[in-house]
């Protein structure tokens, strides 16, 4: 700005050296909210009048005439990047929006199948109990009528916890398409969706691919849905007030062993030591808007994958979630082994 003000005010030259000014606001709009944009849009004007003021080169009215083509492309790159800036911030709401609503879906199916389900044998079980009360209010009372609707209450709570049984092993056999895949390529495709987030909250991303890591065997959407569920905790983990600067989140992929090995770290506040295992029950959320079901539904995604999830507090400030899953060849293997005759 220094540089323009001066090459406006002393240059000898009868041209609209301010529109430079315009430069420097699109450069800043990538870093500053509204307000302090509208402030350095406001600096930029004066500093344009202020020069032409001082400026005692070239004829007045040339002065005024490129004083106005300055101040109007100002003024135009100003609402531009304010547009822009408002474009960008729906564009990240509904990418929130997104990856909330796929949670959210998975949780209306799984509940309307099971209070569809259980509504037929609750049903009997309450109608038979009232049964069961009239046949013993009975004189003399029917011991014999009220010990078959004994019975059918018990064959209705039985149907029942079968009903809850069978949803159960049907989430948890919910991975109908598990096959081999790149678990690094996987991560780079949710990093790729939460760029604009990562960009406007200026965290800095580290990535560490472990290159050699052989595919993995599970569901890739379910993966990533997990790897979304990290990454949003992470970025929210650092918006807070008293957010450590800069804001940092490491990606790591590693083989261990049998499995391979996807850790999320951030540098915000952390969470207390003792909560390390409550973070992954269900509804429980420290959030005004959260709902406490993103840990919850990751663990569920990636036992059912055979792989385990684990929440750490960094030393130096801070979360890591990792999180492991099968190797493709280690299931080629296993099948192979079960494959042997005799
Ligand atoms: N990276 C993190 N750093 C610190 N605390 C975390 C982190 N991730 C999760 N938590 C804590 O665990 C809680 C549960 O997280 P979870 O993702 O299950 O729900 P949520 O983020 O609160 O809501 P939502 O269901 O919308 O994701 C959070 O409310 C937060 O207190
Ligand atoms: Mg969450």
């Amino acid at each position: 700005m220094g540089g323009v003000f001066l090459a406006d005010t002393f240059s000898a030259y009868e041209v609209a050296v301010a529109v430079f000014y315009s430069v420097v606001i699109l450069a800043a709009a990538s870093y500053l909210q509204r307000t302090p944009l509208l402030w350095l849009c406001a600096s930029c004007v004066a500093l344009t009048l202020f020069s032409l003021l001082l400026s005692t080169q070239g004829s007045w009215r040339t002065g005024l005439l490129n004083t106005l083509i300055s101040l109007t492309a100002i003024a135009a790159t100003t609402w531009l990047a304010l547009k822009r800036a408002a474009a960008e911030m729906d564009a990240q709401r509904a990418q929130t929006h997104l990856l909330r609503l796929a949670r959210i879906q998975t949780l209306e199916g799984l509940t309307t199948t099971i209070a569809h389900e259980l509504s037929q044998p609750l049903t009997a079980i309450v109608s038979s109990a009232e049964a069961g009360q009239r046949w013993l209010a009975q004189q003399p009372p029917q011991h014999a009528r009220a010990r078959e609707t004994l019975q059918r209450i018990l064959d209705a709570g039985g149907q029942a916890s079968g009903i809850l049984g069978r949803v159960r092993s049907l989430s948890q056999a919910a991975a109908p398409a598990r096959q081999p895949f790149d678990l690094n390529a996987a991560t780079q495709e949710v990093l790729h969706l939460a760029a604009a987030q990562l960009a406007h909250w200026h965290i800095q991303l580290v990535t560490h691919w472990d290159t050699d890591l052989p595919p993995v065997f599970a569901d890739k959407i379910q993966v990533q849905q997990v790897v979304s569920n990290l990454l949003l905790n992470a970025i929210e983990a650092m918006q807070g007030e008293g957010a450590r600067l800069p804001r940092c989140l490491h990606v790591v992929s590693a083989q261990q062993g049998d499995s391979a090995v996807l850790s999320i770290q951030d540098n915000g506040a952390g969470f207390a030591p003792a909560l390390a295992e409550q973070l992954f029950a269900a509804f429980w959320t420290t959030k005004a808007q959260g709902l406490g079901l993103g840990l919850g539904i990751s663990r569920m995604l990636v036992e059912a994958q055979g792989g385990q999830i684990s929440a750490h507090n960094v030393p130096e400030g801070g979360a890591r979630f990792c999180f492991s899953l099968p190797l493709a060849h280690q299931k080629e293997s296993h099948d192979a082994g079960h494959g042997l005759p005799g």
